[in-house]
C-alpha cells in the first residue's frame, strides 16, 4: 500500500532501531521522510537504505533537545518536502550507562539530560509543526513512551518520568489540538530488540514476554504507520500498547503459580 503519496513525515531518532524502521516503513509507502538523528552518519545510512529502496528522504542531523536546531532542522525539511504531515516524536536516550541511575545516586545533570532530549525534545518537535498542521487542518503526532511511564523500571526513574511526561503530554496536547484536526496518540514498546545481545540472553528475557520472545523493531513500525492513516482518523489521545502482552500480566510467565506450560494442550490445525 502507498498510504503517504504527497506527505511529508518526520522521524525523530531514526539513524536506529525502532525510529529506522518507521521511517522505512512511511517510505514504503510513499512518504518524503525527514530521518533525524543527533549521530549524522545513522541518518545518513537510513536515508542510504530508503533511496536504495526506490523512495525519497532527507537527513536532518540535529539534536531535538536544542530549540534552535530543531527550528532549522525542521525548516530545511519543509523547504525540501513541504510542510510536516505527520511527526514521530521517537529520538530517546537509551544508554544505560547515561540513563541507568539508582535514586540514591541521581544528581540533576542526570535528570536534566534525560529530560531534555525524552520529554523536551517531542516537545520542541512538536511546537515546531503544530501551529502549521492547525492551520491547515491536518496532521498526526504520534509521540513514542515505555513502560516505564505506568509501570517502574528500577533505577530508571528519570527515564520512566521522562515517558509519563510524553503519556500526560499526549492527552493534553490531543485535547488542544483535536478542534484543528490533528490527532496526537502515543505508541508504548514493549521489549524491542534494538540492541546486541546473544540468543541466549535474548530467549531469556522473552521468556518473560506472553508472547514468548522479545519484540523487532519492524513490529513497532506497522502500529505508528497505522495511527497516521485515515482508518485511525477516530483516534486521539491514545496510549497504544505494543509489548506482546507485558503490560498486561500481573506475574511473568516463568514465575507464574499457573505457568504456560500448564496450559490445556491445543493440537496445531493442519491449515
Ligand atoms: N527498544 C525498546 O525496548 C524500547 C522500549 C520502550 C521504549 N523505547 C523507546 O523507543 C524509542 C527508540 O528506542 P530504540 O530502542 O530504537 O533506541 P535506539 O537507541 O536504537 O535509537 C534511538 C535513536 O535516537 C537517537 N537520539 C538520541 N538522542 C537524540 C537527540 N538528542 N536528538 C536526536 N536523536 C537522538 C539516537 O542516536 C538513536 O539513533 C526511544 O524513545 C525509547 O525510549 C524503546
Amino acid at each position: 500500500m502507498r498510504r503517504f503519496e504527497n506527505t511529508c513525515v518526520l522521524v525523530t531518532g531514526a539513524g536506529a532501531g525502532i525510529g529506522r524502521a518507521v521511517a522505512e516503513r512511511f517510505a514504503r509507502e510513499g512518504a518524503r521522510v525527514g530521518v533525524n538523528d543527533v549521530n549524522a552518519d545513522t541518518a545518513a545510512s537510513t536515508v542510504a537504505a530508503i533511496e536504495h529502496a526506490g523512495g525519497e528522504a532527507v537527513a536532518l542531523p540535529f539534536d531535538v533537545g536544542d530549540p534552535q536546531a530543531v527550528e532549522l532542522g525542521i525548516a530545511a525539511l519543509v523547504t525540501r518536502f513541504g510542510p510536516v504531515d505527520v511527526l514521530v516524536n521517537n529520538a530517546g536516550l537509551t544508554d544505560f550507562a547515561i540513563i541507568s541511575r539508582h535514586f540514591l545516586e541521581g544528581d540533576l545533570d542526570w535528570w536534566d539530560r534525560v529530560l531534555r532530549v525524552n520529554l523536551t525534545g517531542t516537545f520542541l518537535c512538536s511546537k515546531a509543526v503544530a501551529l502549521s498542521m492547525a492551520r491547515r487542518r491536518r496532521g498526526s503526532i504520534i509521540h513514542i513512551s515505555s513502560g516505564g511511564a505506568s509501570h517502574a523500571h528500577r533505577s530508571l526513574a528519570a527515564y520512566d518520568a521522562s515517558k509519563g511526561g510524553i503519556e500526560a503530554l499526549t492527552r493534553a496536547m490531543a485535547l488542544d489540538l483535536a478542534p484543528y484536526g490533528v490527532r496526537v496518540n502515543a505508541v508504548v514498546p514493549g521489549l524491542i530488540r534494538t540492541y546486541e545481545i546473544s540468543e541466549e540472553l535474548a530467549a531469556e528475557r522473552g521468556g518473560v514476554v506472553p508472547l514468548g520472545r522479545l519484540g523487532t523493531a519492524d513490529e513497532l513500525a506497522g502500529p505508528v504507520v497505522f495511527l497516521a492513516t485515515d482508518d485511525a482518523r477516530y483516534m486521539t489521545g491514545s496510549v497504544v500498547r505494543v509489548d506482546g502482552g507485558v503490560l498486561a500480566q500481573q506475574r511473568s510467565a516463568n514465575v507464574d503459580v499457573v505457568p504456560p506450560s500448564s496450559f490445556p494442550h491445543v493440537p496445531m490445525a493442519d491449515s
